[in-house]
């Protein structure tokens, strides 16, 4: 329990039983801002010179610890009713902080933060919670360790560490080895600050945030493309990053709940408006499509750089869906949740590839066939894959008890589990749900979900 709490002291251990709603879903609701896109405004406004304003920005836990962070760093961060101000130190500018950095449950925030801190002459601490100092950080201190910087992890290059940044950085070259965007990230913001040009190849194509709000604030970044559907991206450093408002959309991976839960209580229709589009985060929509899920888009348009759409969800009969691996970077974090939508399918789902599931806020391969499971459903692992036989409806399912392994998106999984399951789902604590969704169960309970 106590290290449950000691990062979200605001965020009681709260149990959750949840029943099956007693009737449909409907109304319109405004899911938070992009989680991905609000740490990357702060620490990117944090580098520029002069004064940005964010709206929109995500106020959950994960993307508090950041602004916490960059005001340790030396950037001035106030929250003026409902946008953000920012006044940035200016690339290589930044203030050595006095105490440690504790990033909370935020890889995001540990991992692209290691690589600013990586190109500034400063040393400074970071940790995080129970969660985060299980999780891997060689994947950024082996890469970034070529362009001078120093780290010293605990064993098995775990949180905590010391990061003993350095003022001459050399651009670096890397091929990344795993999807990920976090990584890719970390290398890129160190090349603001090094002389010369970073260059990072990724096989598969992720998240490309950082390039386009690199390039919102006036950095020049290059984007090739490799025979096999990969990416080449560089730029060119030290860079000058020129403060620039940002308008953050509402976040797929959070919308991922409400529309997952549409489409599986009867009669329900939902509707999400101002969604980001990103297509390298739109993979959960395509699935359930594919799955015979009935999923609109309206009202498609540019905002602050990013494709945004408003999102109408109807219920309708899921059939069972196989996903390819390639498709995994495009909805990393929507696989609970798919997951879950794949028990009441009617038929096998497989989805493939999922190896990288295994070091998220918890271990959600393991996590989510647990859910699963103790809730009735059919579900095996083959290798990296996951292969569910679906129930073609709520009969024989709920039930069980989840445990949310410090992970906000189990939790939030189960919830919708029992939304529409037979039998009442427990969930032992909701508290991290405020990470990445603050409001779920207010903006659920407005749709009409008796939680
Ligand atoms: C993120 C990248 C993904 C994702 C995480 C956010 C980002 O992680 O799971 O929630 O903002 O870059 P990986 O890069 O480890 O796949």
């Amino acid at each position: 329990m106590n290290a449950i709490m000691e990062h979200h002291p605001s965020a009681p251990v709260i149990p959750l039983s949840v029943a099956r709603n007693p009737g449909p879903l409907r109304g319109s609701i405004r899911v938070p801002g992009d989680k991905s896109i609000s740490h990357r405004a702060l620490m990117l406004a944090s580098l520029a010179s002069g004064r940005t304003v964010v709206t929109g920005l995500l106020e959950g836990e994960d993307v508090l610890r950041t602004a916490d962070a960059m005001r340790a760093l030396g950037a001035t961060i106030t929250r003026e009713t409902d946008r953000w101000v920012i006044e940035g130190k200016g690339v290589g500018a930044l203030n050595e902080p006095d105490d440690v950095l504790d990033m909370g449950n935020s890889g995001t925030a540990a991992r692209l933060l290691s690589g600013i801190l990586s190109s500034h002459a400063i040393t400074s601490f970071m940790t995080g919670d129970a969660s985060l100092r299980s999780r891997p950080m060689r994947r950024v201190t082996q890469p970034l360790s070529a362009n001078g910087a120093c780290f010293a992890t605990r064993h098995g290059e775990k949180l905590p560490m010391a990061i003993i940044g350095t003022g001459e950085a050399a651009p670096i070259a890397y091929r990344l080895p795993v999807a990920s965007a976090q990584v890719k990230s970390a290398i890129l913001l160190a090349g603001l600050n090094a002389t010369g040009r970073t260059k990072v190849e990724e096989p598969v194509a992720t998240r490309d945030h950082t390039e386009n709000m690199l390039r919102h604030f006036g950095v020049e970044v290059e984007v090739g493309l490799t025979p096999t559907g990969g990416r080449i991206i560089t730029l060119q450093g030290p860079a000058r990053l020129a403060a620039r408002d940002v308008v953050v959309p509402a976040d797929p991976s959070s919308a991922a709940f409400p529309i997952v839960a549409a489409c599986l209580v009867p009669g329900s229709e939902v509707r999400l408006p101002g969604i980001g589009l990103n297509p390298l985060r739109t993979g959960l929509f395509t699935t359930l499509r594919e799955m015979g899920a009935s999923l609109e888009i309206e009202n498609e348009r540019i905002e602050g750089g990013e494709p945004v759409g408003d999102l109408v969800v109807r219920a309708s009969a899921l059939q069972g869906v196989d996903v390819p691996a390639n498709r995994a970077p495009s909805m990393i974090d929507e696989y609970p949740v798919l997951a879950v939508a794949c028990a009441f399918a009617n038929g096998t789902s497989r989805l493939r590839g999922l190896e990288e599931l295994r070091v998220k806020e918890s271990d959600r391969l393991s996590a989510t066939v647990a859910l699963l499971k103790a809730n009735g459903a059919t579900v095996r692992v083959e290798g990296d894959d996951m292969i569910i036989e679906g129930r073609g409806g709520a009969e024989g399912l709920g039930g069980g008890l989840v445990e949310t392994r410090m992970d906000h998106r189990l939790a939030m999984s189960a919830i919708v589990f029992g939304l529409a399951a037979e039998k009442p789902v427990m969930v032992d604590d909701t508290g991290f749900i405020n990470t990445s969704f603050p409001g779920f169960v207010s903006l659920m309970t407005a749709l009409g979900a008796a939680l």
